[in-house]
């Protein structure tokens, strides 16, 4: 090629200000786009409205450089570039499971119809499969007959508080649809991680969509598998920490993604695989829809299981009881709250009366936000001073590092309940601690475990 590729990403929130920045960091000229005027003012002064390691650094110090800019002018950026990244959201419809594609549908419209020269339309959002192939179809009736446009997919595998990470050094590169011009131009932008040995998968569209979603279902699967063997687990006086570790060691099974506890929560994972169980039932693949039911119920049943221990363990009403909360992201090393199990949690403990304090080291604001009602601490210790209980619904590594002895001076009952499975339990039970996990060191039975925090 003559000139250097150019590339503009609409749509700047999580994934569009990560891939934006990302791209620019591997040495191309990036223009990120917003309808929203306010993002596109702080992404100019490397402010980002959500937490993410490095990610204001980097798109300070692109910004500085020159390489990376921002706007609200969609047509202007679409006619200075040559590939259009579609990093719009897709969050679920307000009245049903299904994915909400109205600002996907409306950004590849409006890059189809601003194209002035050959353009490479690159869908990255989260779609229902069969969504590319009508918007190829809209991008042919749209764009001038004048110029060669082409949408292709190339789904995004990033997580939260990895995202720049997750897009410089990316598993795989997934490319579908692609002719071979769309795929020259994907392999020059997708350069460095491919010469670093990330496999590139060229596919057609709907593998190229369906690979996005199936990952993420069978992460939530394995999820979901082990909390329902961590249910077993307590029935039979098993410890479900210990059994991860064991059948993690199979290669064809693998450690991750099975930590049992209080479930998956965040912005992809719960939304993704109820779009995918829409879809499948759309489409008629019932096998599907039944397995991703089964993941998302057992998911949800994890908070009631919480809620029943924590009911159990307060001696059968929360009413009035102190409940310390730590955590309040749907994950540590976030401040994001989307689907957050741990906010579920301590919402449904305030409305059935308990007196609850959270405490989050990063996600306190964002959760007040949504739910004012509720009381926030500042800092650990005023969170647990005078509760009587105490729930770890975050893996905050402050949570696991707290000393037993120091947070049961503090307290008024020395009651933990471990939702996260992230505590030294023996530790805490030295210092007197009634410890509760969720499938581990023979955690009783709801009904049990009234009678044992009584004798603790
Ligand atoms: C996820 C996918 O990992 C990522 O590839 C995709 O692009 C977007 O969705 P993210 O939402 O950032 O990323 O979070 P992830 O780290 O996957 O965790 C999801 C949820 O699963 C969290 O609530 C976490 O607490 C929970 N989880 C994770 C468990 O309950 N147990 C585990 O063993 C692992």
């Amino acid at each position: 090629r003559s000139a250097p590729l150019r590339i503009s990403v609409i749509g700047t929130g999580y994934l569009g200000a990560t891939h934006a920045a990302a791209m620019a960091e591997l040495g191309f000229d990036v223009i990120g786009v917003d309808t929203d005027p306010t993002k596109i003012a702080a992404l100019e002064r490397g402010e980002v409205p959500f937490f993410e390691p490095g990610l204001p650094e980097l798109i300070s110090r692109h910004v500085e450089t020159g390489r990376l800019s921002f706007t609200t002018d969609l047509r202007a950026a679409v006619q200075a570039s040559d590939v259009h990244f579609i990093c719009v959201g897709t969050p679920q419809h307000p009245s049903s499971h299904a994915a909400d594609l109205r600002f996907v549908d409306a950004a590849t419209r409006a890059v189809a119809e601003s194209l002035g020269h050959d353009g490479l339309i690159v869908g990255k959002s989260t779609v229902p499969v069969g969504t590319a192939a009508r918007l190829r179809e809209m991008v042919a009736a749209t764009a001038s007959p004048a110029v060669h446009a082409e949408l292709i997919w190339n789904p995004e595998f990033l997580r939260e508080g990895l995202a720049v990470e997750d897009t410089l050094r990316p598993d795989r590169v997934v490319i579908g649809g692609a002719s071979p011009w769309a795929e020259e131009r994907m392999r020059h932008v997708y350069g460095t991680a491919i010469a670093a040995g990330a496999p590139f998968v060229a596919c057609d569209l709907p593998t190229a969509e369906l690979v996005k979603v199936s990952a993420n279902a069978f992460l939530a699967t394995k999820i979901s598998f082990i909390n329902a063997i961590a249910g077993l687990c307590e029935k039979a006086d098993a410890d479900v920490s210990v059994l991860a570790d064991a059948i993690g060691y199979d290669a064809r099974i693998g450690r991750k993604f099975l930590n049992a506890g209080l479930g998956f929560g965040g912005g992809c994972l719960p939304k993704d695989i109820r779009a995918l169980m829409h879809r499948a039932g759309e489409l008629g693949a019932y096998s599907a829809v039944k397995l991703m039911q089964q993941v998302d119920e057992i998911n949800m049943d994890q908070r009631q299981r919480v809620m029943d221990i924590t009911l159990s363990a307060l001696g059968g009403s929360v009413l009035n009881a102190r409940v310390a909360v730590l955590g309040a992201a749907f994950k540590p090393d976030t401040d994001d709250v989307r689907d957050s199990p741990a906010l579920n949690v301590a919402a449904a403990l305030h409305l059935r009366g308990a007196l609850v304090t959270i405490y989050d080291p990063a996600a306190g604001p964002t959760a007040k936000r949504i739910f004012p009602t509720l009381s926030y601490a500042d800092r650990m210790d005023d969170a647990v001073r005078g509760a009587d209980i105490v729930l770890v619904l975050t893996e905050w590594e402050e949570f696991r590092a707290a000393d037993p002895a120091r947070v049961g001076a503090l307290v008024e009952r020395r009651a933990v309940v471990d939702a996260r499975n992230c505590l030294p339990a023996e530790s805490w039970q030295d210092e007197g601690w009634a410890y509760w996990g969720l499938g581990r060191l023979g955690t009783a039975s709801a009904a049990e475990v009234g009678s044992r925090v009584k004798a603790a």
